[in-house]
């Protein structure tokens, strides 16, 4: 992705936070130049990856197929401390995050107002292909079932349990949606897996300077 496109998703994701009235962190409005000197004190958001993340899942075309997130707690796998994460993400219209799956971690998602938030499950089988079985989920914990590939809509103030290995791909629809994740750990290293070969972490083309550090950027800004 172009720095300049990832400046200009952030920029809108603002203005759509404040217009939802959802208020972020304060480093999270932090230009690039708060950060160099703050590794003593701001270890914590490198370790465990706070902060803003985009992708264009490798497509190419962010409106079509992409996500913006902002990570507000997390811990570690394996490690002592938190064992639970909290995140916020903006889905545009037919604006997909294809379908994938969490081998560890089990995810509230969370419509937290907007437009209709539309999830599409399946179950894997053993060889984490698409299962043919029925799918049974918890809509803010009442059970229903559906079939493969069925969907669900989520207006805002409902939310799904999706539990480890149950496939889900997403889209907003009619406008843009505020979805919560409350969560397991989150290890985007390791832990997901699409069902189609796509990147999680886009190369960036750094056409002009950086409006606020994603989380891959920190290695390079948050030093001594
Ligand atoms: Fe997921």
């Amino acid at each position: 992705m172009k720095r300049s496109e990832i400046n200009q998703a952030i920029r809108s994701g603002e203005r759509f936070f404040v217009s939802r009235g959802f208020s972020l962190p304060a480093w999270a409005a932090w230009v690039p130049e708060r950060w160099p000197g703050m590794r003593a004190d701001a270890d914590e958001l490198d370790r465990v990856h706070l902060g803003w993340d985009i992708t264009d899942f490798g497509s190419g075309d962010y409106p079509r197929r992409g996500l913006l997130l902002f990570t507000m707690r997390n811990g570690l796998v394996g490690s002592k401390g938190k064992t639970y994460a909290e995140k916020a993400m903006i889905v545009g219209v037919d604006q997909e995050t294809p379908t994938h799956f969490h081998d560890a971690k089990m995810e509230d998602i969370i419509n937290r107002g907007g437009g209709e938030l539309v999830l599409q499950l399946w179950n894997s089988d053993a060889d984490a292909g698409l299962a043919k079985s029925t799918v049974e989920v918890r809509v803010d914990g009442i059970r229903r079932n559906l079939p493969a590939g069925g969907s669900v809509r989520l207006s805002p103030g409902e939310s799904i349990c999706l539990e480890p290995r149950l496939y889900h791909r997403f889209w907003g629809e009619r406008e843009r949606v505020l979805v919560g994740e409350v969560s397991m750990v989150n290890d985007d290293v390791g832990d997901n897996h699409f069902l189609e070969n796509v990147g999680r972490f886009p190369a960036i083309e750094e056409d002009e300077a950086p409006w606020r550090l994603l989380v891959s950027d920190y290695p390079q800004w948050i030093t001594d």
